[in-house]
């Protein structure tokens, strides 16, 4: 099967001024993960590779440079899923991981759990080699300039440059066929500690099964949760399989990749108020992505291989 592959960045207001790091943000992150799927490789290495650099990159809202919590303290989350297996590895509440995503994958392929949270998630990162860092080495300059506005005056999204939401994830299908979505996030600006948002709840901010997609979200957790996105979309597009596969009579609803990602986040709106967006691979590869934000950061890898990015 040829290898298929989509990242984000977050849908939020993107001003105008970080609109080039948020595309080259994603630029890399494919880079990164396409040089591994090309030859062959695996699909879960692929996107911990894709979200590892949007992780290190500040302009995201995951792993260094993530927003403050209430305390001023970086507090991450991340999730990683098996479409074949249907398990999932979840990390949250994380404040010495540098990349999250590494202890989500490690928490998929070796811990009987799917998801441990704060400190106990910690321990184990220890356990598997991931080494720990200081809280401080994930907080940035921007970031921490903002929480002090924040705390003199009252949160408000202009003191984040309107930066409210920048949550990364990836999506991607290999050579053999395999599916894994990835999401990763320092949550909402200002959050109270040990809150956690949709991106490590499984169908919330990811999901994937290898019978119909894989999905990853970006918004506002709150709403997200609400109509569990993720797995709405992959149940999108799962109608259409059922449609396709089995021909029916009567006309049905047949949901492309694409319809489906509009479809959800139709849903989003109109049942939640909610803004967010989300990006998701059908089960033959072919991208959705959609968004009810001003601004989304994604990138996916076109039938001829060239990388396609947009905010
Ligand atoms: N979507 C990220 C969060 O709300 O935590």
């Amino acid at each position: 099967m040829k290898p298929a592959l989509i990242v984000h960045g977050g849908a939020w207001d993107i001003p105008d001024e970080a609109v080039d790091d948020c595309k080259s943000g994603c630029q890399r992150a494919l880079a990164a993960a396409w040089s591994i799927l090309a030859k062959g490789g695996n699909a879960l290495e692929a996107i911990e590779a894709a979200v590892m650099v949007l992780e290190d990159d500040p302009v995201f809202d995951a792993g260094y440079g993530s927003h403050l919590n209430r305390d001023g303290r970086v507090e991450c989350d991340a999730m990683v899923m098996d479409g074949a297996t249907l398990r999932a590895g979840a990390a949250c509440t994380l404040q010495r991981v540098k990349n999250p995503i590494r202890l989500a994958r490690a928490i998929l392929e070796n811990c009987p759990h799917m998801m441990l949270v704060a400190e106990g998630a910690e321990r184990f990162a220890t356990e598997q080699g991931i080494a720990l860092c200081k809280p401080k080495e994930l907080v940035s300059e921007v970031e921490h300039e903002a929480w002090l506005k924040c705390r003199e005056d009252q949160h408000a999204a202009a003191h984040h440059r309107g930066h409210e939401q920048g949550t990364v994830g990836a999506v991607a299908i290999d050579q053999s066929g395999k599916l894994f979505a990835a999401t990763s996030t320092g949550g909402t600006c200002c959050k109270l500690p040990g809150r956690v948002g949709d991106s490590p709840l499984i169908g919330c901010g990811c999901y994937a099964d290898s019978e119909a997609g894989g999905v990853s979200c970006t918004g506002y957790g709150e709403a997200i949760m609400k109509i569990v996105l993720a797995k709405t979309a992959v149940d999108l597009l799962r109608q259409a399989r059922i449609c396709v596969d089995t021909p029916a009579a009567e006309p049905c609803g047949v949901f492309s990749g694409q319809l489906a990602a509009r479809e959800a986040v139709h849903l989003l709106a109109k049942r939640t108020h909610g803004t967010g967006g989300l990006i998701l691979l059908d089960c033959h590869g072919n991208p959705g992505f959609a968004f009810n934000t001003p601004r989304m950061a994604y990138g996916y890898v076109a039938l001829d291989g060239s990388f396609v990015t947009a905010v």
